[in-house]
């Protein structure tokens, strides 16, 4: 039996789908470039700033672009996203997801968003779960991104916790690197092999109380 007092969810690829909105925007701003985007490419993405994601998409494109430029790219691809964001509807939470995250608060564990995306507000209300959140703590409120743990050491001082008795929830390679930086357990949402998580699992559909408390 562990302490836990807190869980720490991720936003993209573990409470909804966003990625293949963010793919069709990068990918619409890419072709609009002259060059193609990957599926592959979108991966490498995962928990990466839209800032740093699109400087590696100019360099995958082989395009050099200016500091002014690149921030007028930035906000057309957010843009062309919040187009498709604006359409969610609360039928796009992943399997288990705010059922876990219901589980947790009947028990008293109390619960905050660690996300670097900066709409994650927006996405919260449309998918109509914010008043499940204790605190949420997005791209907007850090400056390091993940595998800085900024975003989670955050999240545990807004739930007035010590990093150890939080659980980190995340998709992305960065974001279990941010975790335990921070000193906090983190559960790996996707594949075994790829994610050097304390527990790995395929979705929130597979997150139980019990599992929680043996990690
Ligand atoms: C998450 C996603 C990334 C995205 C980042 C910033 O970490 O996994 O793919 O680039 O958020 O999102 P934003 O909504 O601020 O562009
Ligand atoms: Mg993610």
């Amino acid at each position: 039996m562990n302490n836990i007092k807190a869980c720490i969810f991720d936003l993209d690829g573990v409470i909804v789908d966003t990625a293949v909105y963010h793919y069709k925007a990068w990918k619409r701003l890419a072709n609009s470039l002259g060059f193609d985007f990957t599926e592959h490419q979108n991966e490498q993405l995962k928990g990466v700033s839209r800032v740093r994601s699109l400087e590696l998409i100019l360099g995958w494109g082989g395009v050099t672009k200016t500091a002014a430029e690149q921030e007028i790219l930035a906000t057309q691809k957010n843009t062309w996203y919040m187009e498709m964001v604006n359409q969610m509807k609360p039928d796009e939470i992943l399997p288990g997801a705010k059922e876990f995250v219901e589980i947790c608060r009947k028990a008293g564990i109390k619960i905050a968003l660690g996300s670097a995306s900066k709409n994650s507000m927006t996405i919260l209300n449309k998918i109509g779960i914010t008043n499940l959140f204790d605190a949420v703590i997005d791209g907007n409120k850090v400056s390091k991104a993940k595998p800085d743990p900024e975003v989670f050491l955050t999240g545990a001082k807004a739930l007035s916790v010590e990093p150890e008795e939080c659980v980190v929830f995340e998709d992305a390679i960065a974001g279990v690197e941010a975790a335990k930086a921070g000193g906090m357990k983190v559960v790996g949402i996707g594949q075994p092999g790829v994610l050097d998580a304390d527990l790995v699992i395929s979705g929130l559909d597979k997150m139980t109380l019990d599992k929680l408390f043996k990690i």
